[in-house]
């Protein structure tokens, strides 16, 4: 019998949208959507939904073999900004969880794992501009601190377990279904809300403040990507480096602009402008592209055009 999947965190940025298309790819009934809460009603309504603590082994534990699960994608976080917020639930939630499923994939409970790292793993002492694979890492966030010491953990399962765990740097992620939450890159979403429904933006970030970007569409093709590739093509154990654009607010408002050209934005940098100074500029992602293939296919033009076009079909505006 074909062992199903689990979402922890399911309600999410991009927990939701991996529901839906493993929903459309593997069955309904496959795919086991958990999450401390019932936050998003196509999730919850479009095949099994359990509310399941990610803190909590035990539960975990229940929900793989209630359900005969094989594949495990552990998608919750507390995210950048939130993090600072709120430093010890953060570190409690991010690091407990990988834990969690890092111990039940080590007793042979699960086969696979997929677990997001981000740019936040890197620093102010990091090479800013194409940063490497492989380079110096000195996060100053707790949510990058608890990416970077994540990634170490995988790593060490990988090696001494044979735990089959596998991990991408997501870069700020652009979707128009459901909205991130709590991240310094979230302006990047906000804006197009807000330049269809006022026509105008006050941005936290400066406007010249360059980072690393993708189209929701390309991080789950990434995902599944890195999922369904052999295991000997996943060289890397930590994380792999991934870009798909790299721009500043002041580039976007401009695309904006070309479809909307009475758009107006005031910038307003408060604590995040500090989290993104952090941050690199833009990222080899060389490895990725070698070892498993990773190509995008979104630019800024294409993602300003699609976010417009799919908000307002979109019931939100
Ligand atoms: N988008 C995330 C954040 O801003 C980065 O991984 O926190």
């Amino acid at each position: 019998m074909q062992r199903k999947t689990l979402i922890i965190g399911a309600c999410g940025q991009i927990g939701s949208e991996l529901v839906r298309i493993l929903r459309a790819q593997q069955g309904t009934d496959n795919i086991i959507a958990t999450d401390i809460k019932a936050s998003n009603r196509e999730v919850v309504d479009s095949g099994i939904f359990e509310i399941l603590d990610a803190k909590s082994r035990e539960e975990i534990r229940s929900a793989i073999e209630r359900h005969n699960i094989g594949t495990v994608y552990l998608m919750a976080a507390l995210l950048s900004a939130k993090a600072e917020q709120y430093p010890e639930k953060a570190w409690r939630l991010n690091m407990s969880s990988l834990f969690n499923v890092l111990e039940l994939a080590r007793e042979g409970l699960i086969n696979r794992i997929f677990w997001p790292s981000s740019i936040a793993v890197f620093g102010p002492t990091t090479p800013k501009v194409n940063t490497p694979q492989h380079t110096i890492m000195e996060p100053t966030t707790v949510y990058g601190i608890t990416k970077q010491v994540g990634e170490r953990w995988c790593d060490y399962y990988f090696s001494r377990y044979g735990v089959d765990i596998r991990s991408i740097r997501y870069p700020g992620i652009i979707s128009w279904r459901t909205a991130p939450g709590g991240g310094t890159t979230d302006y990047a979403v906000e804006i197009f809300h807000e330049a269809l429904e006022k026509g105008h933006y006050n941005c936290f970030l400066s406007e010249d403040t360059r980072l690393p970007m993708m189209f929701m569409d390309d991080a789950i093709k990434a995902t599944l990507d890195i999922m369904n590739a052999p295991s000997e093509d996943v060289l890397i154990r930590s994380s792999y480096n991934l870009e798909g654009v790299s721009f500043s607010p002041g580039e976007l408002v401009a695309s904006i602009q070309e479809h909307l050209p009475e758009f107006t934005v005031e910038y307003n940098p408060d604590f995040r402008q500090a989290i993104a100074d952090s941050w690199p500029n833009s990222i080899d992602d060389t490895p990725a592209r070698e070892h498993w293939g990773w190509d995008h296919n979104f630019n800024l033009k294409d993602i300003t055009a699609e976010m417009l076009t799919k908000l307002r079909q979109s019931s939100m505006i």
